[in-house]
């Protein structure tokens, strides 16, 4: 009936051929919400592994996004986690129902005592708040509303170079002023410690410093204690804001607890900080979206305000988590037999990792490739950061199939002994060409 009137109504304009204009009185009816919306390209990561899974060259080697693959280059199941999903699954109390806004109680504790260690004095004395959140990218989400609306922080210090997405996300959760501090020296190959230091003796009495604790992404290098040490001192003493994104704990050192060092240090020294969490590489729990974002608080009196301000956010924003997962982490991390079992898997993972950094620095040395290769094999965490120019990436990218991010940085995981040679050829080819039209 509907159809019918509306299709009379046309024919009826077609016949006294009324145009929109006359009709309306502008062109406005005939225009669409969604007319001026520009088109982004696509970009980054998700760009890259678009392009590696369009790629039908049978050699490719993707090299870009960071998650584990086994030595025959599959996604990894760790099997404590298969296991507790397991149980989980055949648990007869099982349900599907909301978890509370700040998600699930147990998961919180566990994660935050894994960041903080069990003796931390800052959750004796009740001054931290732990939230689950839609894993890492969540929190760090999380934490900048927080920062922008309540601490009213317009500031960010970021490193020089960082994870992509934290540029965007601050800018998108209200930050207004980004800025780099000097992280990557590319003559010594390793942190640009003096550079570093300075920019953070310029920061303004407030500003937010973002700090990854370990695995750094993309170098993969990360400060010595004694440097951490001069990070913090300069932050206390300049009043300025320290916050974490710990989104590899575990694969720096092998072990949880050494990751958070400089988190733990910070919070000794009786520093407040955010701090963002995520399970999706120590637990490869990628599509779970398993997060937990920390408050600590110098007095346990403001614990009150400020949970009721993170749950607005979070209530307006995807009402609570989901709970399955942050179920499995929970299990794990409060067994004792479980625990070990991931803290051995991730040993093993580790141990993987670093064999292909020292293959591939090994292989480049063979090859006698023009330059220094050892950094590859000091840095730490899923990437490292090669040191060659985006010219040479994408040289690598579209000649030899190697997908890597335009900094150089590369996933040591997609490394395995079946494609190790041809990437160390490759690399060795692309950098020769360069010398060569020196
Ligand atoms: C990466 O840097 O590759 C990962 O953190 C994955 C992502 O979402 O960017």
């Amino acid at each position: 009936m509907l159809k019918f009137s509306r299709y009379s109504l046309l024919s009826k304009l077609n016949l006294f051929k009324l145009t929109t204009r006359e009709y309306c009185g502008s062109d406005d009816c005939e225009k669409s919400a969604f007319e001026n919306i520009k088109t982004l390209t696509p970009q980054g990561i998700s760009r890259l592994t678009n392009l590696f899974q369009e790629d039908k060259n049978e050699n490719k080697v993707n090299l870009g996004i960071g998650v584990y693959r086994t030595e025959e280059n599959k996604p990894y199941i760790l099997p404590v986690v298969k296991k507790c999903a397991l149980e989980l699954v055949q648990d007869p109390n099982l349900n599907f129902e909301y978890l509370p806004v700040f998600g699930n109680p147990e998961f919180t504790k566990a994660a935050s005592e894994l960041i903080l260690g069990k003796d931390c004095k800052a959750i004796e004395e009740n001054r931290i708040v732990g939230v689950q959140t839609i894993s890492g990218s969540g929190a760090l989400r999380l934490a900048v509303e927080f920062i922008s609306q309540h601490l009213k922080k317009r500031t960010c210090y970021m490193s020089d170079p960082t994870w992509k997405n934290h540029s965007l996300i601050l800018k998108h959760a209200g930050i207004k002023t980004l800025k780099g501090y000097p992280y990557w020296n590319d003559a010594k190959r390793n942190i640009d410690i003096s550079n570093l230091l300075a920019a953070l003796n310029e920061a303004t009495e407030g500003d937010v410093i973002l700090l990854q604790p370990s695995a750094h992404n993309p170098t993969g290098m990360d400060p010595t204690k004694r440097q951490w040490k001069q990070i913090a001192q300069v932050i206390k003493e300049r009043n300025l804001f320290p916050f974490f994104d710990v989104a590899y704990q575990g694969f720096a050192s092998g072990d949880p607890d050494r990751d958070t060092w400089a988190v733990r240090y910070f919070v000794k020294k009786g520093m407040e900080t955010l701090i963002a969490q995520s399970f999706s590489k120590n637990m490869g729990l990628y599509n779970e979206r398993v997060g937990n974002l920390i408050f600590v608080l110098k007095d346990a009196n403001h614990i009150e305000a400020v949970a009721s301000q993170i749950s607005i956010l979070i209530r307006t924003n995807y009402s609570n988590p989901p709970a399955f997962c942050s179920r499995v982490v929970a299990k794990l991390l409060t067994d004792e037999n479980k625990k070990k079992e991931w803290l051995k898997t991730i040993l093993e993972m580790v141990d993987r990792i670093k064999k292909m950094r020292k293959a591939l620095t090994n292989k480049l040395k063979e090859l006698e490739t023009p330059g220094t290769w050892d950094h590859i094999e000091k840095q730490r965490g899923m990437f490292s950061f090669l040191g060659l120019p985006p010219n040479q990436c994408y040289k690598l990218l579209k000649e030899k199939h190697i997908y890597l991010l335009n900094c150089g940085r590369i996933n040591v995981c997609g490394l395995n002994l079946n494609n190790i040679d041809y990437v160390a050829k490759s690399i060795d080819e692309v950098v020769r060409q360069a010398v060569s039209l020196r």
